[in-house]
């Protein structure tokens, strides 16, 4: 599809009608404002443009254009995005398939898709019959086996490798996508779980035991160039899609135990590589859902688990609930033992991490130890500080005074001033009673940067003008957005705020640009000889850059004539300068 026709898309489905059917908008003077669904917001912070056809957040800084906000609000991906609101706008689009870009890896994935092949093939063949029977044994049917494309590895030493080679793959390229290891199959007697990375394409393999052995239960692919363990979740592919339709996104810790919970319909979860969560995989698992879910086994690990990936989501501002499985179970066996139900209940009733903690340290409280109980206390303060809305604050505080008799009002008082040190802590968190007001601290180069790229997105002149001057922008992502505007208006031959945004997809490094930029609040029009003044900063940057460079060289110099040369560049920049 091509780029006019994205633009005229963009341009039928006015920002402030989309979003304002999403969350409710007022008007303030030229812009519109909400309460911005990106971050933990309770002012409305969100300031959208009718005029510009963007959004822009003062506090968490996310800002775009109706496409970008459809993509993270209803965690989309850009086509389906541009395909929804062309229905919604009546435009016909076709042909809304990108084409498929080939990528260096596409050899590695075709290796990797007939491996799984021939594993499947493996395990529906004779000698795949004790793998079945054992499939069996653990209630996995014949639509599980092909819904998660499992398959069987043979105790064979080079039954894969010689199938593989046999098709013509190098044994190089085999030995570094970790399909084999020299000429040996790395796996045998297994049972086969292809591994997909985020987009879907199969990347590994975990490969489980089916008799007891002194081996390691699972064994799993070497980390390669594409398959990467910490930002790889098993299912994410699949969660994806499913993501949309349920209210939860669901974290497990292993392979069975998620295509247990697919039996029974419970299909948006992932699982990690049997490894600890990390923050690309929160990055990952963020954008599927609002709720987030741990699912961990039962015993001591699976709690430990659950407190280290609680916490981490924490770090992250995300507070994730918990369900608490029976000490013996992992989802897998809960599952299996118990009514379809049972663990839909468990869903609904997940409990928030915060809460999870407060209940997990009351467990070793000495209930006859005074010194204990105020301690515990404290340590409940503190969890219940970080909870951002104040009626479960109250209801936490009210069941804490009720069960260990002391009055609200003292537990208050000292709930404010465990809340009043944290605050301080967190550095100023202000609050203000009505819009947010944007604060940006800049110094003028970069206001100087962020006022010229304001106006070259108004005004073609000024994209001229920065072509033709001299000027170093002081951050590298200053230079990068720069060019960019440069190339986009050469490219379109016109260029304006909404459509680049397009253009840029989703880089948030030069979005946040953008979203400072906007907190200047700038005026409409501007005169060539206000440009210049701004120009005249940056170049004072490059002389004072320059002068810098000389000046570390002249150190440097040893020979006295070197030495004389330098200085009198750094004369001539100075007096260019003054000029
Ligand atoms: P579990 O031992 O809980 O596996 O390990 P499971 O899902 O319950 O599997 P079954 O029911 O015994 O078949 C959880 C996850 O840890 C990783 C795997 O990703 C597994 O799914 N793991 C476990 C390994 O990588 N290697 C191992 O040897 C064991
Ligand atoms: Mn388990």
């Amino acid at each position: 599809m091509n780029q006019e026709l994205i633009n005229e898309i963009r341009q039928k489905s006015d920002i402030v009608d989309v979003i304002g059917e999403r969350i409710p908008l007022v008007a303030r003077g030229k812009n519109y404002f909400g309460v911005c669904p990106f971050h933990d917001d309770t002012n409305p912070s969100m300031s959208v443009s009718r005029e510009k056809q963007i959004y822009t957040c003062f506090s968490c800084h996310a800002t775009g254009n109706v496409f970008t906000f459809l993509m993270n609000y209803e965690h989309k991906e850009f086509q389906e995005v541009v395909k929804e609101l062309a229905d919604r706008a009546g435009i016909e689009v076709q042909g809304l398939k990108q084409k498929r870009v080939s990528t260096k890896y596409d050899e590695w994935y075709q290796a990797y898709d007939l491996a799984m092949k021939y594993y499947q093939n493996n395990l529906m063949s004779s000698k795949g019959k004790k793998a079945r029977e054992y499939l069996e044994k653990r209630s996995i049917n014949y639509d599980i086996i092909k819904e998660f494309e499992l398959g069987f590895s043979l105790d064979e030493k080079d039954q894969l490798t010689k199938f593989l080679t046999g098709k013509n793959y190098s044994i190089d390229l085999l030995n570094k996508a970790g399909l084999t290891n020299e000429f040996h199959d790395i796996f045998h007697n297994r049972l086969m779980f292809p591994l997909h990375d985020l987009t879907g394409h199969v990347v590994g393999f975990s490969g489980r035991l089916i008799v007891k052995s002194d081996q390691n239960k699972y064994l799993n692919t070497k980390e390669t160039e594409i398959f990467k363990k910490g930002n790889l979740l098993y299912h994410y592919h699949i969660a994806k899609q499913e993501s949309r339709k349920e209210k939860y996104v669901i974290i497990m810790e292993g392979f069975m135990d998620i295509i247990r919970a697919s039996t029974i319909g419970v299909k948006s979860t992932v699982a990690t590589m049997g490894t600890a969560l990390t923050k690309d995989h929160i990055g990952s698992i963020k954008r599927l859902s609002n709720n987030i879910i741990l699912c961990f086994d039962g015993d001591e690990a699976g709690k430990k688990a659950t407190m280290a990936a609680g916490t981490l989501f924490e770090e992250a501002n995300i507070e994730v609930k918990v369900i608490s499985l029976p000490e013996e179970d992992d989802p897998d066996t809960f599952i299996l033992n118990h009514e379809k139900e049972s663990f839909y209940n468990l869903i609904e009733n997940a409990i928030y991490f915060s809460d999870y903690k407060i209940k997990a340290l009351q467990k070793d409280v000495n209930m006859n130890s005074s010194e204990e109980k105020a301690d515990y206390i404290n340590k409940v303060l503190l969890e219940t500080a970080k909870i951002k809305d104040p009626i479960r604050v109250e209801i936490i505080l009210k069941d804490l005074a009720k069960n260990y008799e002391i009055s609200y009002n003292t537990l208050e008082k000292s709930f404010r001033t465990v809340q009043e040190a944290q605050q301080i802590k967190k550095e100023k968190v202000v609050m203000p009673s009505q819009i947010v007001t944007p604060k940006v601290t800049l110094d003028k180069y970069q206001k100087a940067s962020l006022i010229i790229f304001y106006y070259m997105l108004e005004k073609t002149w000024v994209i001229d003008m920065v072509s033709k001057s001299k000027i170093v922008f002081p951050k590298e992502e200053y230079r990068a957005l720069a060019s960019a505007i440069e190339s986009f208006y050469q490219k379109n031959g016109f260029i304006n705020q909404a459509d680049f945004y397009t253009y840029l997809g989703n880089n948030e490094k030069l979005l946040q640009i953008f979203s400072q930029m906007e907190a200047l609040t700038l005026k409409d029009e501007i005169t060539e000889k206000e440009m210049r003044e701004y120009f005249k900063v940056l170049d004072q940057y490059r002389v004072e850059k320059t002068i810098q460079q000389l000046k570390k060289k002249l150190k440097e110099e040893v020979d006295p004539l070197e030495k004389a040369k330098i200085v009198e560049q750094i004369r001539q920049v100075r007096i260019g300068e003054e000029k």
